[in-house]
């Protein structure tokens, strides 16, 4: 969508969905953010502000469904919906996991169907509206270092690409964002070396402009996308799979 005009983005309070909030913020837009942290939240509404648009918080917690669909539902007329918020954390103890598995696929997985059906309803029977939800390039496939987390992208990505051709005919635009590594406090707790790390409001900016022309899928940095396609498209399954086991666990 060229020019949206109300913006809804959901874990708004940090990180990436903060930098789209200042990005996207100027006279005449307003944004409807979302997170659990109302300190951070009010300090980005503060900052929009200042920038000229029309900034309203809200403190939900994504894995509630019913408190989602009224939240969404009440903030229609929308134009665009970024389902951005999602965690990732580490495997510590072996007798967690399925807690700590439970816990990423709630947030990251049900976090985003909580946030994006909702504004199909609501955007379907206009016949427009733009929904983007965040993958990862952990997503292109199951990763040895961080299972749950890129299992969880894995399928946010497969769910808004069969979206995107589902809805097409009913003037939906749905995109797929997966960032390589971005300044955040996800990445702020990884020890290891993260190559081609950027910072969150050059992210926005590429994101913002991938969605101005209804790019199907945003893969950034350029670099990235690079070491995706060719381990996807050309590198056989069984380099990668040895390649893969040697990267740090998260
Ligand atoms: N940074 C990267 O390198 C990177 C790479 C690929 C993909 N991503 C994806 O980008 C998205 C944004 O992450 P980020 O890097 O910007 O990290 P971040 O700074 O930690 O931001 C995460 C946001 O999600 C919100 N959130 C987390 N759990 C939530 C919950 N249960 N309910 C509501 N909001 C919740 C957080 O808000 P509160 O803490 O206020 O709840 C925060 O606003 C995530 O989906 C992440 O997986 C990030």
């Amino acid at each position: 969508m060229k020019n949206p005009k109300s913006i809804l983005i959901t874990g708004a309070s940090s990180g990436i969905g903060a930098a789209l909030a200042n990005e996207y913020a100027e006279p005449g837009i307003v944004l409807h953010l979302s997170g659990r942290n109302k300190g951070r939240l009010e300090a980005i509404k503060a900052d929009c502000e200042t920038r000229g648009a029309t900034a309203h918080i809200y403190t939900i917690d994504v894995t509630d469904e019913v408190s989602m669909s009224d939240w969404v539902l009440s903030c229609h007329p929308l134009d665009l919906v970024i389902a951005n918020a999602g965690v990732s954390s580490s495997l510590s103890n072996l007798d967690n996991i399925s807690a700590h598995t439970k816990n990423i696929f709630d947030i990251n997985v049900l976090g985003v169907f909580n946030t994006i059906h909702p504004a199909i309803k609501c955007m379907k029977p206009s016949g427009q509206g733009q929904i983007a939800v965040v993958a990862s390039v952990a997503g292109f496939r199951g990763l040895p270092s961080a299972p749950a987390y890129s299992t969880s992208k894995v399928t946010v990505k497969a769910y808004g690409e069969a979206l995107r051709g589902l809805y097409y005919k009913d003037g939906l635009e749905i995109n797929v964002i997966s960032p390589g590594f971005v300044k955040s406090r996800i990445t702020d707790k990884n020890k290891f070396k993260m190559p081609f790390l950027i910072e969150a409001d050059q992210a926005a900016k590429i994101i913002c402009r991938g969605l101005k022309i209804n790019k199907p899928h945003i893969i950034f940095p350029w670099q990235m996308h690079v070491i995706t396609f060719i381990a996807q498209r050309l590198v056989p399954n069984f380099v990668l799979d040895y390649l893969l086991k040697k990267l740090p666990q998260k």
